[in-house]
């Protein structure tokens, strides 16, 4: 039998990222729609999350209180399952994998936010990814915390319950901001795509299709 982890991959893997409150469940669709229209075949998926062990985790680190270290494993354990079980499949048989977050937001979330360190970070990263491609683009949306918040609030006025990060002040996600610099910082600069999201929706889309439609 062919080793499944040994295979090359054929197909696009985008990421999204950017903190709660950026605007990344706004475009989504858009960029769906883009890559959908350039002739892509779309599979859409979010971390944490994606594969059914994965999801079961994601409850527990959205509603489960743990310490930092317990988010970062279990957010590591998540991703491994979630690229063995849906992303690289999808990658051989040619689609384009459109993930709503990655291993960035570990970066930033645990690493910027939780104060996790960069070389256990690292160690991490390198060992989920191992024997599988990482994504060929990633799209940062970036906004100052406060105005992420002011967007948050307007958004969630109706919403009853909050998971465990909107429920976290403004300091913690502007550490996630400048975590998300660091994540940026050890990708291969051609990957990187950052989104002034303040910018009004039309602009942003503007953009994203420019970014979408280079080879
Ligand atoms: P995320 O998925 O990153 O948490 P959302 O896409 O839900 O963020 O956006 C948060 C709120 O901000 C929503 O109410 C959305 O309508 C609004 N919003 C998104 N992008 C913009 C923008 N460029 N300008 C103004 N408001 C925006
Ligand atoms: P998200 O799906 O963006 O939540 P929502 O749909 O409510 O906007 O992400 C869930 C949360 O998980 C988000 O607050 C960030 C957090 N997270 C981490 O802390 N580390 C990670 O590695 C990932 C992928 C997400």
């Amino acid at each position: 039998m062919q080793d499944p982890l040994k295979t090359p991959s054929a197909g696009w893997f985008v990421v999204v990222e950017g903190i709660d409150g950026s605007g990344k469940s706004t475009h989504l669709p858009f960029i769906q729609q883009c890559l959908s229209e350039l002739g892509h075949q779309v599979v859409l998926t979010r971390e944490p999350g994606g594969s059914v062990l994965a999801e079961s985790i994601r409850e527990l680190v959205l509603h489960s209180p743990m310490d930092g270290l317990t988010e970062c494993l279990s957010v590591f354990a998540a991703r491994r399952d979630h690229l063995l079980q849906t992303v690289w499949p999808a990658l051989r048989q040619g689609q384009t994998v459109l993930c709503d977050r990655y291993l960035d937001s570990s970066w930033a979330y645990q690493g910027g936010g939780r104060g996790v360190d960069d070389g256990l970070l690292e160690q991490l990263s390198q060992s989920v990814e191992a024997g599988g491609a990482g994504p060929h683009l990633v799209i940062y949306f970036d906004l100052p915390a406060s105005v992420a918040a002011q967007r948050r609030a307007k958004r969630d006025a109706q919403v009853q319950s909050l998971d465990r990060f909107e429920l976290e002040d403004v300091a913690f996600f502007e550490r996630v901001r400048m975590g998300y610099q660091r994540a940026a910082a050890r990708r291969d600069p051609k990957t990187v795509h950052w989104i002034d999201a303040e910018q009004p929706i039309e602009s942003i889309q503007k953009t994203l299709k420019e970014i979408l439609s280079r080879p």
